[in-house]
């Protein structure tokens, strides 16, 4: 068989091979009882404590998980920095994430790393997070299903187009959420989030300044609500200024956003369209009355918003593109040495340990005879055949390459 055609089939084999292997993908409640049993109590430690010091965590962090899943899925990729200034929290929808949402995390992770190093991705502990700032404001329990690798691409650009606007109609609303599998229903729950937190004043005050050139000010908003917003968000305010989203219960995570919405105090046209829209208004009048209704909808929704998660399929597509190495992916070759020319797979996430003691039985010894050199080797998915490759330094070398990543855990 030609060279080039065995390579190829050898390279599609492993790419199989190590889909195969990964199987992930699936999210389940007890993804870490065997190697961080611990983590949800962890989790939830740091985020009482930060509680403890300010009441922001509480929005901060629960907006976060938003826009980190609506962005390339529930990868932490919202948390990844750029020193171009081009990642995604730098996208001008992100500017506003409050910071102490990516304190919580950030804290979060160091404690979960003190005791289960290397095991719980940040993306995990955003969804547990954000789990829990909902019950610590008065919401009810819910589980969390955990198993998301984190992201290792965020780009600014992304984000523009796929965040909701405060000027959205229903349809637009519902597009929207429709794109991440998302019902009517779960967009009327998950904006109950604005129970809580706060707005900057340019994000409302379309409404309440240059509604329309017959009324300045939207019909839809209750005029008492309206001047109360035009005293705390006068025109030319400084735009740091923030108002409560919630003007009754702004601290409480209750089903008040919908009696609210009933009373025509919705804040944003996004929110009051949810009772203004007939089609819609079924819903809110209903988790208006009935709390529990909202809060068995807002656990549903939550945990299909978690699911939103784009990592494997971006991860197997790059090693599909391993294959074909005429596509457009950045390779890297090495041939310097005028050694054979291969694809190097991309991707790989640091590790956070570093033991010296586990290095005398990973790395083979000079004295080696090949019944201990192959077991060596297997531990790391390789045969002998790979170990005479490399041990030759022939041509077969590059066949190495495809099996690597697999010691990468
Ligand atoms: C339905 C479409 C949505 C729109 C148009 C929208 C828009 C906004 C806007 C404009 C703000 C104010 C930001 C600022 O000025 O600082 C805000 C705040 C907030 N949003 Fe949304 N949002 C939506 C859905 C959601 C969802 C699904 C969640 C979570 C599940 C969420 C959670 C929050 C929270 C907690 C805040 C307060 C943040 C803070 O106080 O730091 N939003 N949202």
């Amino acid at each position: 068989m030609e060279m080039g055609v065995l390579r190829e089939k050898m390279v599609f084999l492993f790419t199989i091979l190590l889909i195969m292997q990964r199987g992930d993908g699936q999210l389940v409640e007890n993804f870490y009882s065997s190697t961080c049993p611990n983590v949800e109590s962890i989790v939830n430690r740091v985020v009482s404590t930060k509680f403890s010091q300010t009441f922001i965590t509480i929005p901060a962090t629960l907006r976060l998980f938003f826009h980190d899943c609506f962005i390339e899925g529930c990868d932490a990729s919202v948390l990844i920095q750029s020193p171009n200034g081009d990642a995604e929290k730098d996208a001008p929808d992100n500017l506003s994430l409050a910071g102490d949402g990516f304190d919580t995390v950030v804290q979060a992770k160091q404690a979960v790393e003190a005791q289960c190093p290397g095991v719980v991705s940040c993306a995990d502990i955003l969804a547990i997070a954000a789990r829990d700032v909902v019950v610590l404001a008065g919401g009810a329990p819910f589980s969390v299903e955990l198993g998301r690798r984190d992201g290792l691409v965020s780009r600014a650009s992304s984000v523009k187009g796929n965040l909701p606007e405060p000027t959205f109609n229903l349809d637009e609303l519902n597009q929207m959420f429709a794109k991440h599998g998302l019902s009517q229903i779960d967009m009327i729950a998950l904006s109950g989030a604005h129970t809580l937190g706060f707005s900057h004043c340019d994000r409302l005050a379309n409404r309440i300044y240059s509604f329309s050139s017959s009324s300045p000010v939207d019909p839809s908003l209750d005029p008492a609500y309206a001047q109360q917003l035009m005293q705390s968000c006068p025109r030319n305010v400084d735009p740091q200024i923030a108002i409560n989203m919630d003007p009754v219960t702004p601290r409480t995570f209750d089903n008040m956003y919908y009696q609210n919405l009933v009373a025509g105090k919705g804040l944003f046209t996004s929110d009051q369209v949810l009772f203004t829209d007939a089609s819609s208004q079924p819903t809110v009048n209903d988790f208006a009355r009935n709390p529990l209704d909202f809060n068995a909808a807002f656990a549903t929704a939550m945990r299909k918003l978690g699911r939103i998660y784009l990592v494997p399929s971006k991860v197997i597509s790059n090693l599909l593109l391993v294959s074909f190495p005429s596509s457009s992916f950045p390779f890297i070759r090495h041939n310097q040495a005028n050694g054979p020319s291969f694809n190097v797979e991309l991707g790989c996430r640091d590790g956070l340990n570093s033991d010296r003691s586990h290095v005398p039985e990973n790395i083979p010894d000079p004295p080696f005879d090949l019944t201990q050199l192959n077991p060596n080797f297997a531990r790391k998915n390789l045969t002998q055949f790979n170990i005479i490759a490399s041990q030759e330094h022939r041509l077969w070398a590059y066949l190495i390459a495809p099996t690597l990543p697999i010691a990468f855990k």
